[in-house]
């Protein structure tokens, strides 16, 4: 298990692609950070990662946005910061996705219905350390 720790915006990209390479489809990413701490900008970094070209942007109001990718499986965009109990979250339908090999679901504010993410959930931890400058802690 290694601790990657990523400062820069001109790191995003071979950070994800880290990431990227190591997904089989059935995974669960849950990127845990304070508002503009990067969660989207890396999502929008591991899309790309993925051969996805449309561009991605902020579910924050449409709640989940589908990508589909250049591998055998579906990128999935959640937020759930505007939500504030699990129950909402399970009305998504968002469980179904988890171990599905056809999907990978990456979840901003997590936090929300973190009863549900299933054991296996990859957790990145994203800090904002000063204006051009963020942390993301993960392990692979
Ligand atoms: N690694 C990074 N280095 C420097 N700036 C970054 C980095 N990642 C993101 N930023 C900048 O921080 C701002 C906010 O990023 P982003 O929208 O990804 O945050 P977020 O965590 O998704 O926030 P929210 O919780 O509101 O969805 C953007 O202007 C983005 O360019
Ligand atoms: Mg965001």
């Amino acid at each position: 298990m290694i601790e990657h720790t990523v400062y820069s915006l001109s790191e995003i990209d071979a950070v994800a692609k880290l990431v990227a390479d190591d997904l089989q489809g059935g995974e669960v990413l849950a990127l845990v950070g304070d508002l503009g701490a990067g969660k989207t900008t890396f999502t929008q970094a591991l899309a790309r990662a993925l051969g996805v070209t449309q561009s991605v942007l902020s579910p924050t109001f449409a709640l989940e946005k589908q990508y589909p990718t250049n591998r055998e499986f579906i990128l999935h965009h959640f937020d759930w910061y505007r939500l504030t109990n699990s129950k909402q979250v399970e009305d998504l339908g968002v469980v179904e996705l988890f171990g599905d090999p056809a999907s990978v679901t990456v979840i901003e504010w997590p936090e929300r219905a973190r009863g549900l993410l299933p054991n296996t959930t990859h957790w990145l931890i994203f800090e904002d350390v000063n204006a051009t400058t963020r942390r993301i802690t993960f392990h692979t």
